[in-house]
């Protein structure tokens, strides 16, 4: 095409390729520039604001390395990492949320009951709950990873005071379906904010902090694979999650209890816990494979 125009750009980039494209390629990448061209014609896109946001992209390229991705925490702070999750999870089991960039594989498995908090400070939490189906009946055997912060906002993997794998497990249910673990409060944490997705944060007035939850990955054969977290009611970062992992059902109660009689009786700990300690009951509802 040689008489390229505002109005025939779009169209001009579809017949330059092939028809034998891949058709979902085709579909997604044409969609894409359908937005990008109606983007730069809706906002009237200048060449500097265009270069700034290209900048971003080379800033996010620099900083990224085998450890850190900011393009995902890109994706993240701009809602499209949930937005994609809500997309592909439109059903009645638990909803899904972001998966973070801290899970490690190869946590520890820890029997039904086990003591994740060990030597961490803060108060005990005892999480326990069941892996249902739809019906609600218990999957036996399901894969549950837990792995969270410690009660100073870090990871393990953040904090060379922690050992590898701390507060990071994994468990298995029995024909019951149930779960149970001792471990810490987590705590709120900031999503890193020192290369140029924390000069977006600024920019906009936005607080890069999350609420505290607890990261979950639960997996049983012949179900779809869960990756969720739980937040605490209560929590001042609730309604401004800088990565809107935030779901209604993800809203779980740390009730607080002074009775260690009111304990389960199969924790590793027995009655040796803070007082007070936390409570927390979460079920997880998986849904079949096929749906
Ligand atoms: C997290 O929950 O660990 C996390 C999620 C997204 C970006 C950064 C951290
Ligand atoms: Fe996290």
């Amino acid at each position: 095409m040689k008489n390229v125009s505002i109005d025939t750009i779009t169209q001009a980039f579809l017949d330059y390729c092939s028809p034998d494209t891949d058709p979902r390629t085709m579909f997604v990448l044409k969609k894409m520039v359908e937005h990008m061209h109606a983007f730069a014609v809706e906002t009237q896109l200048t060449h500097a604001e265009w270069m700034r946001g290209l900048k971003f992209l080379t800033d996010a390229g620099k900083i990224t390395d085998e450890e850190r991705n900011e393009f995902v925490l890109a994706s993240d702070v701009t809602g499209m990492s949930s937005l994609v999750d809500m997309i592909g999870s439109q059903h009645d089991g638990t909803s899904s949320s972001v998966l973070g960039p801290f899970h490690s594989v190869g946590a520890p498995l820890l029997p039904v009951g086990g003591d994740l908090k060990r030597d961490n400070d803060g108060a005990t939490v005892v999480v326990e709950g069941h892996v249902k189906d739809l019906n609600g009946a218990p999957i036996d055997g399901a894969m549950i990873e837990l792995w969270q912060t410690a009660e100073n906002g870090l990871y393990y993997a953040q904090d060379s005071g922690q050992e590898d794998f701390n507060l990071c497990c994994s468990m298995k249910t029995g024909a019951d379906g149930r779960y149970a673990m001792t471990t810490v409060k987590p705590a709120p944490y900031m999503v890193p904010d020192d290369g140029p997705v924390g000069e977006l944060f600024r920019a906009t007035g936005r607080t890069p902090w999350r609420p505290s939850h607890l990261h979950f990955i639960v997996q049983a054969p012949g179900f779809k694979p869960l990756v969720t977290e739980v937040f605490a009611n209560g929590d001042p970062y609730l309604d401004r999650d800088a990565v809107f992992g935030v779901r209604e059902d993800l809203i779980m109660d740390y009730v607080e209890q002074t009775d260690p009689d009111l304990l389960p009786d199969d924790l590793e700990v027995g009655r040796n816990v803070t007082i007070p300690y936390f409570k927390v009951d979460f079920d997880f509802i998986l849904v079949p494979e096929t749906e």
